[in-house]
């Protein structure tokens, strides 16, 4: 642990899913019975737990550190639904242009109201009535009060109108969630392979950093196609774990195509995306021992799932969520009507 950083904030940054609320002392959830250690009281808190609980050796993670290795016993979530829903005002931290048409997008929660969400889950943002939009969290949730989203420029879209064109450091954000399904299996020991398409990186980015900040030995692939010269926008950070970890393999697609180019030729756009996924899954001729996470518009899931059947991919080991913010993306709906 870094010096006067809490248990709370340590078993976060560590990627464990422990229960909390306020992180500030005030509500109780973040409650755990000290099994072995010592701890040292770091932040004055409002919230007092009864004497017979202390007795049993109950403490406030999110004002206790630790002075030694610790056991406890504390309430994790093991699933989305021990995760309650959180409406919160953010501030939006940073805006900057990743690629021609993407933009990241950094929101901060205040200190005492985080957001507790699980790698893989989306929100809503809303700037006012009329410009929302349900984002992919594109971070881990180790990484505390900053939260990362990837936002694709569509004329037709409010939100992503106002993320490419106005949004500042310092702008007010209401956000809503979290949201989805689309999670890491905690109980799972298998190898993983993750699929990307366009933005889809987000939700597949924040399993990633979650898994790896769990230091598990899993063996990883990462595969992700793109449209484009600097469809894959992010790709420098791919590569940089590939050089830093071991048991991970980046496979990055580019198709020299432009979305809008692929929806002009339907039919060269299918075997053309099915083709490259054909290329890159002829590493693996059985799937049975992996689980498969995929972000990627439905036709492209469609695909990609047939391959993997074919390798023999579980039914329950197939793991897929749409592109947030994205969903009507317009090659890959017109992809959807092919026979
Ligand atoms: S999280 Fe509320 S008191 Fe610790």
């Amino acid at each position: 642990m870094q010096e006067s950083e809490s248990i709370l904030e340590a078993a976060i940054r560590a990627g464990i899913s422990i229960n909390y609320g306020c992180s500030g002392g005030s509500c109780g959830l973040c409650k755990a019975r000290l099994l072995q250690g010592t701890v040292r009281e770091i932040r004055p808190h409002v919230f007092s737990l009864p004497e017979s609980e202390k007795l049993q050796g109950s403490i406030l993670t999110c004002v206790n550190t630790a002075t030694e290795d610790l056991e406890l016993d504390a309430i994790v979530a093991g699933s989305v639904h021990d995760i309650t829903q959180q409406e919160i005002s953010v501030k939006v931290r940073k805006v900057e242009q990743v690629a021609s048409e993407v933009f990241k997008l950094i929101v901060q929660t205040p200190r005492t109201q985080r957001l507790r969400f699980l790698a893989g889950q989306f929100v809503e943002l809303k700037k006012d009535q009329r410009t929302s939009g349900c984002m992919a969290i594109a971070s881990c949730p180790c990484e505390d009060r900053l939260i990362e989203f990837h936002v694709r420029k569509k004329d037709d879209d409010a939100f992503a109108d106002y993320v490419s064109n106005t949004a500042k450091a310092g702008d007010m954000l209401n956000l809503r969630g979290p949201f989805g399904e689309f999670v890491f299996d905690e109980e799972a020991n298998r190898p993983v392979i993750l699929f990307a398409f366009d933005t889809g990186f987000a939700a597949i980015k924040s399993l990633l950093e979650h898994i790896t900040a769990q230091e598990r030995e899993l063996p990883i692939h990462l595969i992700w196609m793109s449209c484009g010269q600097d469809g894959l926008y992010m790709h420098n950070l791919c590569r940089s774990w590939n050089d830093a970890f071991d048991n991970f393999t980046y496979t990055g697609i580019t198709l020299k195509e432009s979305l809008q180019q692929l929806a002009m030729d339907v039919e060269a756009s299918r075997a053309t995306v099915a083709s490259h996924m054909q290329e890159v899954m002829q590493a693996y001729s059985d799937l049975s021992e992996h689980d498969v996470y995929v972000s990627a518009p439905e036709p492209a899931t469609v695909l990609f799932k047939q391959i993997c059947a074919e390798k023999n991919v579980l039914a329950g080991r197939f793991f897929a969520e749409p592109v947030r913010g994205n969903e009507d993306m317009t090659c890959l709906l017109t992809l959807q009507k092919q026979p």
